[in-house]
């Protein structure tokens, strides 16, 4: 069955659905995105990737072609039209068509494209069972990745470098710290304390990472915000990554050392169980 996706106020089958090779995401990668993921047929905290989007727009002097509520509604007929009971949901907007020049163009009607990917078993899934193993890299990436772009080329290799290295993600290192994963945020667990980079321009400013972080707090968990560096992440008790798409997600290995006891950690196993019965609740 082909997909519904959704582009420039259309819903057409994917085979259908067009952008202009002038299109400056495509030339440029002059354009933002979102992730929200889907569980029971509704968005995971839609509001926290709608207020992250229009951000991103705001810091690239891009305005967005639709409002955040006919967004909601375009999230939701999508999931609707494709079924999608867990999945995930992805919006880009890009600064749109123009003939192609460094300098932004002066009228160009930006391209807003969505469309769903269908996951059964994303919540109950067999990695978060059994945790996943990182190596580490060098961040040689921008440094504006608080802006959501969708430059994703060097995570792209950074996941393959994993792959080759029979590891299913990589940790990325700048100054010899842990800055995040090619694509979701990186903690560790240290005695009963949660450690996590702080927000700055070197990470995303995940909306996974402020949700759990809230509800670590919540559950009279220690957080503690700052920098730490591969050598302590090695020699913690336990460590996980949070992202749309992965939640909360045990990893028990880094680069080919095991963590405690090598299988998931209480805490990461608690923090997902908490958000996803939170987030669950919350869903629109
Ligand atoms: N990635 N850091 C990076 C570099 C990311 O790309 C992401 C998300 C995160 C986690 O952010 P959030 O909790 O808001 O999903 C952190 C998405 C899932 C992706 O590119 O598919």
């Amino acid at each position: 069955m082909s997909r519904i996706v959704y582009v420039n106020g259309e819903y057409l089958p994917e085979e259908e659905a067009k952008v202009s090779v002038f299109d400056r995401g495509f030339l440029f990668a002059d354009g933002v995105y979102e992730v929200t993921s889907v569980l029971d047929g509704k968005l995971i905290d839609f509001d926290g990737h709608a207020k992250r989007l229009e951000r991103s727009l705001g810091e690239l002097e891009m305005e967005s072609p639709v409002t955040a509520e006919a967004l909601l509604e375009i999230h939701r007929e999508l999931v609707a039209r494709n079924g999608i009971d867990e999945g995930l949901v992805y919006l880009q907007i890009t600064r749109g068509a123009a003939d192609r020049d460094f300098a932004y163009p002066e009228a160009a009607e930006p391209t807003i494209v969505l469309f769903t990917q269908a996951k059964p078993g994303l919540a109950d899934s067999a990695a978060s069972r059994k945790g996943i193993k990182v190596i580490s890299i060098p961040d040689i990436r921008w440094g504006r990745r608080d802006i959501k772009t969708v430059q994703l080329l060097y995570p792209s290799m950074g996941k393959m470098a994993a792959k080759k290295a029979g590891a299913d993600d990589a940790w990325m290192i700048e100054d010899g710290e842990v800055t995040e994963g090619t694509s979701n945020n990186a903690y560790i667990v240290k005695g009963r304390t949660i450690v996590t980079r702080h927000l700055g321009t070197e990470i995303l400013h995940g909306i996974t990472r402020a949700a759990v972080l809230r509800f670590a707090r919540e559950a009279q968990m220690e957080v503690e915000e700052r920098a730490f560096t591969i050598e302590e992440a090695k020699s913690a008790d336990e460590a996980f990554i949070t992202s749309a798409s992965s939640f909360v997600m045990p990893v028990v290995e880094i680069d080919g050392q095991s963590l405690g006891t090598g299988a998931p950690g209480p805490v990461a196993t608690r923090l997902r169980e908490i958000y996803l019965d939170e987030m669950r609740k919350a869903a629109v």
